[in-house]
């Protein structure tokens, strides 16, 4: 590997995964929707959002974390980032640098100019990083 593309690789590891989508396989996620298990029903984000929006217009995504039972917030147990993404790429994200203090939601105002499928990830620092189901966005 070439000094500068290595030095690239390297820089873009130090941000973090910002701007950085991790390959899928490094997400868990919903393994069966009819028996869900404790720890996916905690930590599987769920997704409020329009199923159909006008192109160029704002509106809300609302991410929840767990999608039926909510995650706790306490000092040595909490969800440390939620992300949007928009057929694959990072749109938006949330930090919660400090646990005990923020409940694990996050509303982001967006606007799209073409359907997109939309997914949210969260990671909790115990239990590592989850994604959403996609959700189909169809803009008019
Ligand atoms: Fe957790």
């Amino acid at each position: 590997m070439k000094r500068r593309a290595f030095l690239r690789y390297a820089a873009l590891l130090a941000l973090g995964g910002a701007g950085v989508v991790r390959a899928e396989s490094a997400y868990h996620r919903l393994k069966n929707p009819a028996a869900p298990t404790l720890l996916e029903k905690k930590h599987v984000p769920g997704l409020e959002v329009p199923s159909r929006v006008r192109s160029g217009e704002w509106f809300e995504v609302r991410v929840r974390v767990g999608y039926l039972v909510p995650h706790p917030s306490t000092p040595g147990h909490w969800i440390t980032w939620i992300e949007l993404r928009g057929d694959g790429k990072l749109l938006a994200r949330m930090e919660f640098p400090r646990g005990g203090v923020a409940d694990p939601i996050a509303v982001f105002r967006i606007r799209l100019e073409k359907t997109t499928t939309l997914e949210a990830v969260e990671n909790c620092n115990l239990h590592g990083t989850w994604i959403s189901e996609p959700v189909r966005v169809e803009v008019v």
